[in-house]
């Protein structure tokens, strides 16, 4: 058992268990993983979630949301990807059992004011902000411009954080910064990984990494301004391919670095055969 909720103000909070450093952290609900990290990511924490594609970096995002999500920690998953449609209909083919949270889809802040306001108090709740839409834009050169999207950005998480959700999922940096040219890239990703770590909710913030793996960022600083960075990956050997996954870094966190083997069989993900040579 690694971790064990508390209960303050009305509201669960990440887990403190013995072995956590006096840290409350949020598990990566990662079986294997955790058990590696003092129990998981300090909350409040900034985690970059990088990896090629396919590597399901938005499936351990959402894992992580819907798991604290039962236990009564709310979060927002803010989508500039896939369409809530196509996403939901990926949970569903995961098999997790999306019917035992509140899932409300929203599509701007006004309209998460009101979803908000309609929420029953200590129900299970995930926010799906679908923005894909702007992603469309941007593909049709319909630029909204970086400052409109950070601050639009910025206000889902300000919400959020009133309503007391704990955990905010952004998927993806990579379209955010297809979708919004930053003029300062370096000044402007300080200043949001500080408003984020600032805020005091738990970011995971999903990173496209391109083929070469050369850089967890487009920028080649989130991996700096990160606390954690968390690496998904494909392993192609003797004409089979393995996910692996691997804890690059965690801040206030002695962690194992190895890489693992990342199955995921009946909803439930698993980190195997950490540090060992891999089983051809
Ligand atoms: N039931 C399943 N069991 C295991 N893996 C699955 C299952 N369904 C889909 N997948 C895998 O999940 C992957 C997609 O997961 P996900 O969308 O989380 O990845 P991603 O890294 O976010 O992808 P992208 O780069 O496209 O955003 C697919 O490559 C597919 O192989
Ligand atoms: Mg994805």
């Amino acid at each position: 058992m690694v971790a064990t909720a508390r209960k303050k103000g009305g509201r669960r909070l990440a887990a403190e268990v013995p072995g956590s450093g006096g840290i409350p952290r949020v598990r990566t609900y990662i079986e294997g993983l955790d058990e590696r990290m003092q129990g998981g990511i300090p909350a409040g924490s900034v985690v970059l979630v990088s990896g090629v594609s396919g590597t399901m970096k938005s499936s351990v995002a959402f894992n992580i949301l819907f798991n604290e999500a039962l236990r009564g920690n709310n979060g927002l998953y803010l989508t500039l990807e896939q369409s809530s449609e196509s996403f939901i209909t990926h949970l569903k083919s995961l098999g997790f059992a999306i019917d035992k949270v509140d899932m409300v889809v929203v599509s701007s802040v006004v309209e998460l004011d009101s979803k908000l306001s309609e929420l029953k108090s200590g129900k299970s709740a995930i926010v799906l902000a679908d923005m894909s839409i702007l992603r469309k834009g941007a593909s049709k050169r319909v630029d909204i411009g970086a400052s409109s999207l950070v601050s639009m950005v910025r206000n889902f998480v300000i919400r959020m954080k009133a309503a007391n959700f704990g955990i905010f999922v952004l998927d993806s940096l990579s379209a955010f910064y297809i979708i919004s040219k930053f003029e300062s890239p370096r000044q402007d990703l300080f200043n949001f990984f500080g408003f984020l770590r600032d805020s005091g909710v738990t970011s995971l913030l999903i990173s496209e990494m391109p083929l070469k793996r050369d850089r967890y960022g487009d920028y080649e600083i989130e991996e700096f301004l990160a606390d954690g960075v968390i690496k998904l990956d494909l392993v192609e050997r003797q004409r089979k391919v393995t996910r692996e996954i691997s804890v690059v870094k965690m801040r206030a966190t002695k962690c194992s670095n190895d890489v693992f083997s990342l199955e995921f069989d009946k909803g439930r993900f698993r980190a195997l055969y950490g540090g060992q040579p891999p089983l051809i």
